[in-house]
C-alpha cells in the first residue's frame, strides 16, 4: 500500500520551531589486528555509537544556476520542471501524455516505512524530510551561446513537438548569462555557437561569475551544477595547480592552462555555493587543489559525472555478479555517442573505468590481491544518434567448474531525459543536505557534513568522497546510505530488509 504523508512518534524525535532533532544510535564495528594465542588476528568488535541530528525545516526559495543552460540538459530540464508546474499534458503519436518527474529519486521514488495488517507501507521518498518544491525553483545560469531557453529547447531536439510549441511562451525570455569560453578544454565545434562569452583576463573572469551569482537577491540559497562540455583531461603541473595557493597565483598570472571550469568552481567555492558537476573531471577535482580549497572554506562540492545509463547498469549487474560468488572477468564496452573532442574522451573514459573497483576489491575468494577485471571502454563519435545515446557491454564471467557465462546489454537512452530528473535530484538534495547538522556522541559541538558531499553519490558516476574515506561504488548501498542517513534525521531505523516481524 502507498501513503502519501507520515509522522513519526519517538522518544528519539522532537519537533521544534522550524527543526526535527533526532537521537539514533548508529550500530557499528571497530576492528583491530591483534596477537591472540600466539598469532595476528583479526578481530571484529560491535559497537554503538550514539548520534544527534538537526535539521532545519524551513526550506529557502532556491535558485539553481546551471553552467550550459542552454545545452540539451539545461533547457531539458527548465522545459520539464515548467511543464510540470503548469501541469501541462501534450499529444504523441500514442497517448495523451501528461508532464512527469519518472527517473528522479526525490520526486518519483519511495520508501518503505513498515507494514500494517500483513500488508508492506510506502511512503514517497520526498515525505521524509522537507525539501523545495520543484515547482518553486528558479532556473538561470551561464551559456557561451546567448540563444534564449526556448529556442535552445528547439536546438536540442529532445522534447515532442506539441510540448515544445506550450513551453515557448514561458522560456523565450529566458537567456543564459555569458560563460567563460577557451577553446583549448573544449571540442572545436563549439567555437561557432561561442557568442556570449565573458572578455577579460581570468581573475575579472572569475569575479563576474561571483556578481552573477549574488545577483539574485530575492533567493534566500543557490546551486550552481556545471552541465557545459566535457573538458579535456588537464594534469598536475607543479608550480601551476599543485597546491592551492600556486592555482590562486595562476589565476592572478593570468596562466593559460586553467579550464573556464576551474574559474566557475574557484567562484563557487570563493562565494560558498554548493557546486555539483554532471561532467567527468570538470573541474579536475583532485589535481587542481579544489578539493582542498573546499574543505577548507566549508563549501560543499559533489560529482563528479551524472550515473544515468549504462554505467548504472554496470554498477548494478557487478554488484549482483560479485555479491552472488560469480567471478566477472574483463569487460567490453562500445558507446556510440555525440561527443566529438578526442581528447575529451580521455575524462570519460577515467569516469567510467573505476566504477567496479570496490565490488571486485571487496571479494578476496574471487580475486587475488592485485587482480582486476579489466574493461576495454571504447567511445564513437556519431552525431547522427543525437540525445540518444546508444551503448553496448558484454560481460563475460567465470562460474562453477570453469564455466562461462556472458551477458549482453544493450541500451538506447534519451540521455537528457535520463539526466535531467538527476540534476534536479542533485541540487534538491546538496540543498537538503546543507540544512542537516549531525553530532556523534563525545562531540561538542553540531557541524555541517563533509563539503566533499559523498551522501550525493548514489547520483553520481565517479563520486567524489572526502580524503581517506572508502570509495562505494555499489548503487544499491549508495541509495541505501542517502535513504538511512534521512531515517536518521527523523528518528527512524535503518532500512535493513530483516522482516524479522514475519519470520
Ligand atoms: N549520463 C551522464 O553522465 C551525462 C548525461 C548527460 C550529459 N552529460 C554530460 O553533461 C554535459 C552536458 O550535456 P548536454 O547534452 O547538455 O550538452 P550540450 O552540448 O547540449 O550542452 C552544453 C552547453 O554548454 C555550453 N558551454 C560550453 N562551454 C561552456 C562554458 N565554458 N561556459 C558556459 N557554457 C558553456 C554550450 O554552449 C552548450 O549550450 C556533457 O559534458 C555531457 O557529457 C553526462
Amino acid at each position: 500500500m502507498f501513503i502519501e504523508k507520515f509522522r513519526v512518534e519517538s522518544p528519539n524525535v522532537k519537533y521544534g520551531e522550524g527543526e526535527i532533532e533526532s537521537v539514533y544510535s548508529y550500530e557499528t564495528t571497530e576492528l583491530v589486528h591483534e596477537v591472540r594465542d600466539g598469532s595476528y588476528q583479526w578481530v571484529v568488535k560491535p559497537k554503538a555509537v550514539q548520534y544527534q541530528f538537526k535539521t532545519d525545516t524551513r526550506v529557502p526559495k532556491l535558485g539553481v544556476m546551471l553552467v550550459g543552460w542552454g545545452g540539451n540538459n539545461g533547457s531539458t530540464l527548465t522545459a520539464g520542471v515548467i511543464a510540470n508546474r503548469e501541469g501541462i499534458s501534450w499529444v504523441t503519436k500514442e497517448k495523451v501524455q501528461r508532464a512527469n518527474y519518472f527517473g528522479s529519486l526525490t520526486q518519483s521514488s519511495s520508501i518503505r516505512v513498515g507494514s500494517f495488517n500483513g500488508e508492506e507501507i510506502y511512503a514517497p521518498f520526498k515525505s521524509l524530510l522537507p525539501m523545495v518544491n520543484p515547482d518553486e525553483v528558479v532556473f538561470g545560469g551561464w551559456d557561451i551561446s546567448d540563444m534564449n531557453l526556448a529556442d535552445a529547447m528547439g536546438r536540442a531536439k529532445v522534447l515532442d513537438i506539441d510540448l515544445q510549441k506550450q513551453l515557448r511562451p514561458y522560456m523565450e525570455s529566458m537567456v543564459p548569462l555569458p560563460g567563460i569560453y577557451n577553446p583549448d578544454f573544449i571540442a572545436a565545434n563549439q567555437g561557432s555557437r561561442a557568442n556570449n562569452v565573458i572578455k577579460g583576463p581570468k581573475k575579472h573572469q572569475v569575479q563576474r561569475i561571483i556578481d552573477d551569482i549574488r545577483c539574485p537577491l530575492h533567493l534566500s540559497f543557490r546551486v550552481v551544477l556545471w552541465t557545459a562540455n566535457t573538458e579535456r583531461y588537464s594534469d598536475v603541473v607543479v608550480g601551476l595547480n599543485d597546491t592551492m595557493e600556486n592555482l590562486l597565483a595562476a589565476v592572478e598570472r593570468d596562466e593559460a592552462e586553467i579550464s573556464p571550469s576551474t574559474l566557475f568552481a574557484l567562484a563557487c567555492i570563493m562565494e560558498g555555493v554548493p557546486l555539483s558537476t554532471a561532467v567527468p573531471r570538470t573541474p579536475s577535482f583532485p589535481v587542481s587543489r579544489l578539493i582542498e580549497m573546499a574543505i577548507k572554506r566549508n563549501s560543499l562540492i559533489g560529482g563528479d559525472d551524472f550515473k544515468s545509463g549504462q554505467t548504472k547498469m554496470k554498477s548494478v549487474l557487478v554488484d549482483f555478479l560479485v555479491g552472488a560468488g560469480i567471478k566477472l572477468q574483463p569487460s567490453r564496452q562500445q558507446r556510440w555517442m555525440n561527443l566529438s573532442a578526442p581528447q575529451t574522451f580521455r575524462s570519460k573514459e577515467i569516469s567510467k573505468s573505476n566504477v567496479v573497483d570496490d565490488m571486485v576489491s571487496s571479494n578476496g575468494i574471487l580475486y587475488e590481491p592485485g587482480e582486476h577485471p579489466d574493461h576495454v571502454i571504447v567511445i564513437k563519435y556519431v552525431p547522427y544518434v543525437g540525445d540518444s545515446k546508444r551503448a553496448m557491454d558484454e560481460y563475460t564471467s567465470e562460474i562453477f567448474m570453469g564455466g562461462k557465462s556472458t551477458i549482453i546489454l544493450h541500451n538506447t537512452c534519451e540521455d537528457s531525459l535520463l539526466a535531467a530528473p538527476i540534476i534536479l535530484d542533485l541540487v534538491l538534495l546538496a540543498e537538503l543536505s546543507t540544512r542537516i547538522q549531525l553530532k556523534a556522541e563525545g562531540e561538542s559541538k553540531f557541524h555541517s557534513f563533509h563539503p566533499v558531499a559523498s551522501i550525493l553519490s548514489y547520483l553520481s558516476k565517479a563520486p567524489l568522497v572526502p580524503p581517506g574515506t572508502p570509495v562505494v561504488n555499489a548503487l544499491s548501498k549508495q541509495r541505501a546510505m542517502l535513504e538511512n542517513i534521512l531515517r536518521a534525521c527523523v528518528g527512524l531505523a535503518p532500512e535493513n530488509n530483516m522482516i524479522l516481524e514475519y519470520k
